[in-house]
């Protein structure tokens, strides 16, 4: 028997890429999975994955923007599961907009779901993870310390969730409760194809920048964050993966846009 058996995991944003591959990790090793999301359809989609494969898995509707659906979704959670072991902060929102053309309200939209999102349900699950000295996994981006020109209020929202995931560590590690980020480099899944990749050209040049040599998987993600939840990694907390194949360490920027327009001519 794993050591995921009997243990329970909640993933935001569990309907569609990252979050659906982690969401079928974490069932696959025994793990009752509730995934959450604002759209029912996908969701079901997840859960039905899950239960071909042999898993658990849950579906609940919830916008994490909203605080009392959120501590409802999580109640939701404890109820079916009996507990809550981790919860995986990865609910986003993001598109390619210049700065200087990005209204307000598109701003605060991207840092209400990934930054507000993130705190609305840490502090809803606090008191069923301090009860199994449980996890938080905040899914962040190797720009919330470098830059990626096009998305300014991802970014700024990432990096709040990364200051998060250092300071709810430093507070809440007297409980047992563990919190630690993941950092993915460019991947391919529907959201990002729709959002972000805006030329099929640019992963040629993306790939050059990326020391390994290839676009990462969800699986790359899904396996990270499986060992950071785990028991293997039991003393490690307030840290971040980064999972890019070492596209960091040359500046690291993904520069979608200003790829882009390179690659267009334009820049
Ligand atoms: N470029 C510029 N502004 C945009 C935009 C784009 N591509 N998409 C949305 N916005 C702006 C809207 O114009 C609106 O601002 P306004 O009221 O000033 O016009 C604001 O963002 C909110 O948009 P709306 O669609 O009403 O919000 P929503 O809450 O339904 O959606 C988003 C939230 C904007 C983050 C939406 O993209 C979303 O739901 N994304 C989820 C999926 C996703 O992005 N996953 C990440 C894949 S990498």
């Amino acid at each position: 028997m794993s050591g995921w058996s009997g243990k329970s995991v909640l993933v935001t944003g569990g309907g569609s890429g990252l979050g659906r591959a982690m969401a079928q990790r974490f069932a696959a090793e025994g793990a009752a999975v509730v995934v959450l999301g604002r759209r029912e359809e996908p969701l079901l989609e997840s859960v039905a994955l899950i239960e071909r494969a042999g898993g658990r898995g849950f579906a609940v509707t919830c916008d994490v923007r909203d605080p009392e659906q959120v501590q409802a979704a999580i109640a939701f959670t404890a109820d079916r599961a009996g507990r809550l072991d981790v919860l995986v902060n990865n609910a986003a929102g993001n598109f390619i907009c210049p700065s200087e053309q990005l209204s307000p309200n598109g701003f605060k939209s991207v840092v209400d779901i990934v930054l507000n999102g993130g705190f609305n349900c840490s502090r809803f699950a606090f008191e069923h993870l301090r009860r199994v000295r449980g996890v938080i996994l905040n899914i962040v981006a190797t720009y919330a310390w470098l830059a990626e020109p096009g998305v300014v209020h991802s970014a700024a929202a990432k990096a709040g969730l990364l200051a998060m995931t250092r300071t709810l560590a430093a507070e809440w590690g007297q409980f047992g409760i563990r919190v630690n980020a993941v950092a993915p480099g460019p991947i391919h899944t529907e959201g990002t194809d729709k959002n972000l990749w805006v030329a099929p050209e640019l992963e040629q040049a993306m790939v050059r920048g990326i020391p390994l040599g290839r676009i990462g998987q969800p699986s790359d993600v899904a396996e990270a964050a499986l060992w950071l939840c785990g028991e293997q990694a039991a003393w490690v907390s307030g840290t971040c993966l980064t999972v890019d194949g070492g596209q960091w360490l040359s500046g690291g920027v993904y520069n979608f846009r200003t790829a882009y327009e390179r690659f267009a001519g334009k820049g």
